[in-house]
């Protein structure tokens, strides 16, 4: 029984040693922050510019929301309006050769043909991209057809 507890306030002693060793980093330890004390803000990190009409990207698997090719900047979706939908609803695109949203988009309880209010904003599921090469390496691949 003694043991025990003399093993559990070692336990503890070496677990506060350990957390204050973490606040008190003054920096060299290398991450993806750099060597930056935690008490200090991050750098800023760089931002790279959108990715511009890069060609349809492949999906990494299936039922993939695809990602955006091209810039998004100042497209409004609101109440009033949708900027996407004006190059990808039905009567449009093939004219500003985009791509329809998909037929699941109209679904909803009335089956009316309307774009479903599930999937009218769409950034909720759609991102544009960056050109930044990954973080972290891995090996992950690409779902194939
Ligand atoms: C000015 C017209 C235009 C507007 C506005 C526009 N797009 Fe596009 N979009 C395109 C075109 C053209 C393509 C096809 C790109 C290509 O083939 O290079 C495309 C491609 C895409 C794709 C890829 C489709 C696929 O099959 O992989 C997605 C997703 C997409 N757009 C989402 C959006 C979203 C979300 C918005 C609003 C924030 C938006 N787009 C606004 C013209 C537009
Ligand atoms: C709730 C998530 C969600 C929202 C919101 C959403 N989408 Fe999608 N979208 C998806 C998924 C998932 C797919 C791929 C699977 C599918 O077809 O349903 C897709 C597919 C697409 C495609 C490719 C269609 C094809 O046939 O290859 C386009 C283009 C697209 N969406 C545009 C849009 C636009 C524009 C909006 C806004 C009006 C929007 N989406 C809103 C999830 C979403």
């Amino acid at each position: 029984m003694k043991i025990k507890l003399l093993m559990k306030s070692i336990l503890t002693m070496v677990l506060i040693l350990f957390s204050q060793l973490a606040f008190t980093n003054e920096g060299g330890l290398q991450s993806l922050r750099g060597s930056l004390p935690l008490t200090e803000t991050g750098l800023t990190p760089q931002t790279r510019p959108w990715k511009q009409n890069s060609g349809i990207v492949n999906r990494d698997y299936e039922a993939q929301p695809p990602v955006i090719p091209h810039e998004i900047t100042g497209y409004k979706i609101n109440l009033r309006s949708n900027k996407c939908l004006t190059c990808h609803r039905r009567e449009t695109y093939k004219e500003m050769g985009a791509t329809m949203i998909s037929k699941t988009h109209f679904e909803d309880k009335k089956g009316n043909g309307h774009v479903s209010a599930n999937r009218y904003f769409c950034t909720q599921c759609h991102i544009p991209q960056r050109d930044i090469p990954p973080l972290v390496k891995n090996t992950f691949t690409e779902f194939q057809e």
